[in-house]
C-alpha cells in the first residue's frame, strides 16, 4: 500500500515536471523562432550587403561618416556592415578587407588609406565581381568604380593658401600629419607645401608625426614648441592633430600668439575655433561621403555608371564665418 502511494506520487511529480518543462520549452522555442523569423526576415529584406572599411572604427569623423551610410542604407534597404581597426593599423585594415572579399559581399567601400597596399585587395575583390568605392582616401591605380570624398591636394592647398593670407605671407611653419605614408596625408602635406611655396617668407620647419592620435599630436607639438622657438604657425593634416595641437598650445599657454589651421569640423574643433584656440578649420563632408557612397553603389549594382572622381566640398571655416556652417560635418547631400 505504501508502495503504491509511493509510486503514485513519484509518478505525478514526474508528470507535473515534465508538464512545466514542456510548457517552458514550447514558449522558448517559439521566441527563438520569432527570433529566426526576424533576422530572416532582415536578410532577405535587405537587398544588398555592403561592407565599409575604416581606418578607425572609433573615431568621431568615421562615426558621422557612418551616420550617412547608415541613412542610406535604410532609405535604400541595404544593409552595411561597418567595420574598422581599433587604431590605425594597415595590416589589420588589409586583413579585414581580404575577409570581406572571402565572404562574398555584394560591395565593398573602402579607406584606401595605404595605395600600395590597399591597390592589390581592390583588384582583387573586383575580379571576383565584387565592386569597390574607396572613400576619403583614393587608390586611383586600382580598379575601384570611383572615388567619393575630398580631393586631399586642393584641401592641403586651401590650408596653405588660409595661412599665408590670415599670416600676411611671412610665417614659420610647422605641420603635424597623422602619417608620412598614407596617401591623403601625404597630399594634404604637399597641396600646402606649394600654397606656401609662393611666399618668400613663409618657412616649413619641421614635419611631425601623429600616427593618427591625438595624445602624439600633443606631444609633437610641445616638443616642437620647445625646439623651435620661431614656430609662429602650426598645420595639423588631419582631425586629431588640430586638437593635439591646441592641448599642447593651451599647456604651454601659446593659443593666442601661435595660428594654427587644422583638418575637420568635429565638435571639438569647433569649439576651439570658437575660443580662439584653433584659427581656420579644413572641413570635409563626411556625412555626405558616407551617403553618396552608398547610393552610388546602388547604382553600379544596377548598371549604372558613375565618374571615376566625385570630389566633395571644403570649407574653409573661420570665426569670421563659422555661423553659416551649423552642420558639423552632417551637411546631407
Ligand atoms: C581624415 C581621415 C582620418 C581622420 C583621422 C580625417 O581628416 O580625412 O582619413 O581617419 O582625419 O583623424
Amino acid at each position: 500500500m505504501l508502495l503504491f502511494r509511493l509510486i503514485t506520487i513519484i509518478t505525478g511529480v514526474l508528470i507535473a515536471v515534465s508538464l512545466t518543462l514542456s510548457v517552458f520549452y514550447f514558449f522558448e522555442i517559439r521566441q527563438i523562432d520569432r527570433e529566426l523569423e526576424r533576422v530572416n526576415a532582415e536578410e532577405a529584406g535587405a537587398e544588398y550587403r555592403l561592407a565599409l572599411i575604416t581606418e578607425q572604427m572609433d573615431h568621431e569623423y568615421w562615426h558621422i561618416v557612418e551616420e550617412g551610410v547608415q541613412e542610406a542604407g535604410e532609405e535604400l534597404n541595404i544593409e552595411v556592415k561597418y567595420l574598422g581597426t581599433r587604431r590605425t593599423n594597415y595590416d589589420e585594415q588589409s586583413k579585414m578587407m581580404d575577409m570581406q572579399i572571402a565572404g562574398g559581399v555584394d560591395g565593398i567601400i573602402v579607406q584606401a588609406v595605404n595605395e600600395a597596399m590597399f591597390q592589390p585587395l581592390i583588384d582583387k575583390a573586383v575580379d571576383r565581381g565584387i565592386p569597390v568605392l574607396t572613400i576619403d582616401t583614393d587608390a586611383p591605380s586600382s580598379n575601384r568604380a570611383s572615388y567619393i570624398g575630398t580631393d586631399n591636394y586642393e584641401a592641403g592647398y586651401a590650408a596653405g593658401t588660409a595661412l599665408a593670407d590670415d599670416l600676411d605671407g611671412s610665417a614659420t611653419v610647422a605641420i603635424i600629419t597623422n602619417s608620412l605614408t598614407s596617401t591623403h596625408q601625404k597630399l594634404r602635406v604637399e597641396g600646402f607645401e606649394d600654397a606656401v611655396d609662393e611666399y618668400d617668407q613663409i618657412d616649413i620647419v619641421t614635419v611631425a608625426v601623429s600616427n593618427n592620435t591625438r595624445i602624439e599630436a600633443e606631444q609633437e607639438a610641445a616638443a616642437i614648441i620647445n625646439q623651435h622657438e620661431d614656430v609662429d604657425a602650426f598645420y595639423g593634416t588631419s582631425a586629431l592633430d588640430g586638437i593635439g595641437i591646441a592641448d599642447a598650445l593651451e599647456g604651454h599657454r601659446r593659443e593666442e600668439d601661435i595660428y594654427t589651421v587644422a583638418f575637420d569640423s568635429l565638435d571639438e574643433t569647433l569649439s576651439l575655433l570658437n575660443d580662439g584656440a584653433i584659427d581656420t578649420i579644413i572641413a570635409q563632408q563626411p556625412y555626405e561621403m558616407g551617403y553618396r557612397s552608398v547610393v552610388t553603389m546602388k547604382g553600379i549594382l544596377e548598371g549604372l555608371h558613375y565618374p571615376s572622381i566625385q570630389h566633395t566640398s571644403v570649407d574653409v571655416i573661420t570665426l569670421d564665418n563659422v555661423s553659416d556652417f551649423p552642420f558639423d560635418g552632417r551637411k546631407k547631400p
